[in-house]
């Protein structure tokens, strides 16, 4: 084709020339060439052109002790809908403890044929840098490593021409395949996903200081929450973004050396930032699809296995609302393994009509290493009057909630005979120690090594204890709850609500069943602070003579619910929808997720402690997961399911742990690093 010998314009006077006959025979295809010239001679074939190829990508992937999270990062990854043979691997693995070069490896070896090239430098000694406390400790000399094996990454994408580098870190999940055509769509020279974490902590600023550190302002929240929702122009974006290589300005960004007159911290997110700036490129970051996960950043004290807890945590938080991240299949995830957490029982009680319920707690267990026991819950809604009747339930007389102002739901009733036949299994079979959970609650973080250290603690100090809350929702935050001496780890609590989890020795299993409360029932979460005689109702209370229970709290608790009522999302088994003349005034303001909008503090007041942001609102949920589909129940009145809004206060946050709400950027001696918002939980 490349050789017609026509004229020019002949093309253009070919639909002159061809007769009406020959047009319609060209719109079928075959002789019409692009732009609608027809071909001179009757055979002479034209094909369309073809679409054009995907763009190039290399993708960056820097792992130090990663072996925990790699499973899930590289499962993203292999996700991504983008041809494999239109992208680059550059990994790099070194200084690490652990299994991390292992693992690339083998994954390596397992998929480099299909992408189109792989550049893979590993180095298994030096396990740690001469100049670094642990391997969460950010030093200068790693920083300066970093900084240049980030350079290497770009050259190395420049080198083989990509038109974009994905910088992806090794614990950052992503969960949205198409992350890459999303970005790619906002046309933007360097552009983050907005990622989510179990807090404020994500992979972007709003505000710098003049030396470049992390700097608080409003405009943040309303992002990260995605009350905003677009690409946003940004001062910082880190972890996981994308580089335009096609754009005349990205020439000249460069993660070491720092470009010149730069006098601040020598860190590779700050540095690069940095560059952006002198090059006169924008940073942005998008939000307006959930892309994926990231870990908030422990302290540098924390060790390896800390960092494994923290991101198994952030696999759990995953599920909370989504499928769970699932690891790519080419690498091997050592076996679980699992046990009972040292209780005797662990206890799961699930509706059996509940089955994306039991399926989350199941899979979250096991990946906590809890192999359960399964319950199957007594459905109230499926027992009618006569049999309500044959179990011996009645009412307790003056029975009203407080709240609807109406008597027993079916659903209490159910969810009360379930807890009972666990109180009664565990009499029956003379457990000491056990755990009991519903179905609809989150893990705190570092939950396992918490109730692990919490009930040796106890053990310990010798503490004679019949129930332990795991979770529960004060209803008098107002008066102050007493420490236990010798056991920082837990309170006694006034009343409170709920019955989400909790540890309940033989004897106060006993205690319960001895009250025989099926004859006077009251919702199992009115019922247990009757128990430890904090009810503040006389009326109920002379109703059960022994009222001592030795009750205890964790402080902070280590679980919550997995929705508040009138979240999406939030379904209920025990409550049913108040009469609309019931929705008293008050209940407008009940939903108090104004409270987390605190406006923004200097830094120097101490951060809130990972409990109080634990019970505020979990505000991520106006994300809105694609939900299974349960009933849909929404409660726009307060009930005992309503937000925990009044837990304000703020216990002792435990020494070893750091939950990333601590805010140490504009101190002298701190540690720049990827600490963000982290202290400001959703
Ligand atoms: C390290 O990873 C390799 C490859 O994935 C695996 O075969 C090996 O068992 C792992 N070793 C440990 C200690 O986890
Ligand atoms: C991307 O941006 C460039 C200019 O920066 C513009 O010429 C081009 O049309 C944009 N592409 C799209 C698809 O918006
Ligand atoms: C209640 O349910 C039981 C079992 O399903 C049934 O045998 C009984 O007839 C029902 N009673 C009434 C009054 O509906």
């Amino acid at each position: 084709m490349a050789a017609r010998p026509w004229p020019p314009l002949l093309p253009l006077l070919l639909p002159l020339l061809a007769g009406p006959e020959r047009g319609s025979r060209s719109a079928l295809g075959p002789g019409l060439g692009p732009g609608g010239a027809a071909a001179y001679f009757p055979e002479e074939r034209w094909n369309p052109e073809s679409p054009l190829r995907p763009p190039s990508v290399a993708v960056a992937l820097l792992a130090r002790n990663a072996a925990h999270a790699l499973p899930l990062v590289l499962g993203g990854l292999e996700r991504l809908r983008h041809p494999p043979d239109r992208m680059a691997l550059w990994l790099a693995a070194d200084h690490s403890v652990d299994n991390t070069s292992a693992v690339l490896s083998e994954w390596l070896s397992r998929v480099r044929s299909r992408y189109h090239r792989v550049s893979w430098r590993h180095q298994e000694l030096p396990r740690s840098f001469p100049d670094e406390e642990g391997p969460k400790h950010w030093s200068p000399s790693r920083y300066e490593h970093l900084m240049r094996l980030r350079q290497e990454a770009l050259e190395a994408a420049r080198a083989m021409w990509a038109d974009y580098l994905l910088f992806l870190d090794a614990d950052n999940v992503l969960l949205n395949p198409d992350t890459l055509a999303l970005l790619m769509a906002e046309n933007r020279t360097v552009v983050a996903p907005m990622l989510d974490s179990r807090a404020a902590y994500s992979n972007f600023w709003c505000g710098v200081t003049a030396q470049g550190y992390y700097r608080r302002t409003a405009a943040y929240l309303p992002i990260r929450r995605r009350e905003r929702r677009g690409c946003f122009a940004v001062p910082m974006v880190h972890s996981t973004f994308l580089l335009d290589l096609r754009r005349e300005r990205s020439r000249r960004l460069a993660f070491h050396p720092p470009p010149p007159g730069y006098g601040g911290p020598f860190d590779d997110i700050l540095v690069f930032a940095a560059a952006c700036r002198h090059a006169g490129v924008q940073m942005f970051v998008s939000n307006r699809e959930q892309f994926g996960f990231l870990p908030v950043p422990l302290r540098s004290r924390s060790s390896v296995r800390d960092e494994a807890e923290n991101f198994l945590h952030v696999q759990l938080e995953i599920m909370v609302k989504l499928p769970p991240a699932e690891p790519s299949p080419h690498v091997w995830v050592p076996p679980k393994v699992l046990d009972k957490l040292g209780f005797d029982e662990v206890f799961l009680i699930n509706l059996r009509r509940r089955p994306s319920r039991r399926a989350r707690m199941l899979r979250s267990l096991r990946e906590l290493g809890v192999a359960p026991k399964l319950v199957e819950a007594v459905d109230g809604r499926a027992l009618n009057r006569s049999q309500v009747e044959a179990l011996g339930v009645r009412m307790l007389p003056g029975y009203r909630d407080p709240f609807h102002g109406r008597p027993l739901t079916h659903g209490e009733v159910g969810c009360f005979l379930s807890h009972f036949r666990v109180w009664q299994e565990i009499s029956a079979r003379g457990l000491q120690r056990s755990l009991v959970l519903e179905d609809d609650l989150r893990f705190e973080v570092f939950f396992r090594s918490r109730l692990e250290e919490l009930m040796e603690r106890l053990e310990e100090a010798a503490l004679d204890w019949d129930l332990i809350y795991l979770g529960r929702k004060r209803l008098e935050p107002e008066r102050s709850e007493r420490g236990v001496p010798g056991v920082p780890q837990l309170l006694r609590p006034g009343y409170s609500y709920w019955s989400l989890g909790y540890a309940l020795s033989l004897r106060g299993a006993r205690k319960l069943l001895a009250a025989e409360p099926l004859g006077k029932m009251i919702p199992v979460d009115e019922f247990l602070p009757l128990m430890f005689d904090r009810h503040p109702s006389p009326e109920y209370s002379r109703h059960f003579s022994r009222r001592d229970l030795r009750a205890f709290s964790a402080e902070p608790l280590l679980l919550f619910p997995t929705h508040y009522t009138g979240d999406p999302g939030y379904v209920s088994d025990t409550e049913t929808p108040p009469q609309p003349p019931e929705i008293p005034e008050k209940s407008r303001n009940s939903h108090p997720d104004g409270d987390t909008e605190s406006p923004p503090q200097p830094p120097e007041i101490p951060e809130k402690s990972p409990t109080e942001s634990r019970n505020s609102h979990p505000d991520g949920d106006t994300e809105s997961p694609p939900q299974p589909p349960e009933i849909p129940e929404k409660f726009p009145t307060e009930s005992r399911n309503s937000h925990p809004d009044s837990d304000t206060d703020t216990p002792p946050q435990p020494p070893e742990i750091w939950d990333g709400e601590e805010f140490l950027w504009e101190s002298q001696n701190s540690q720049p690093r990827r600490d963000g918002d982290a202290h400001e939980e959703l």
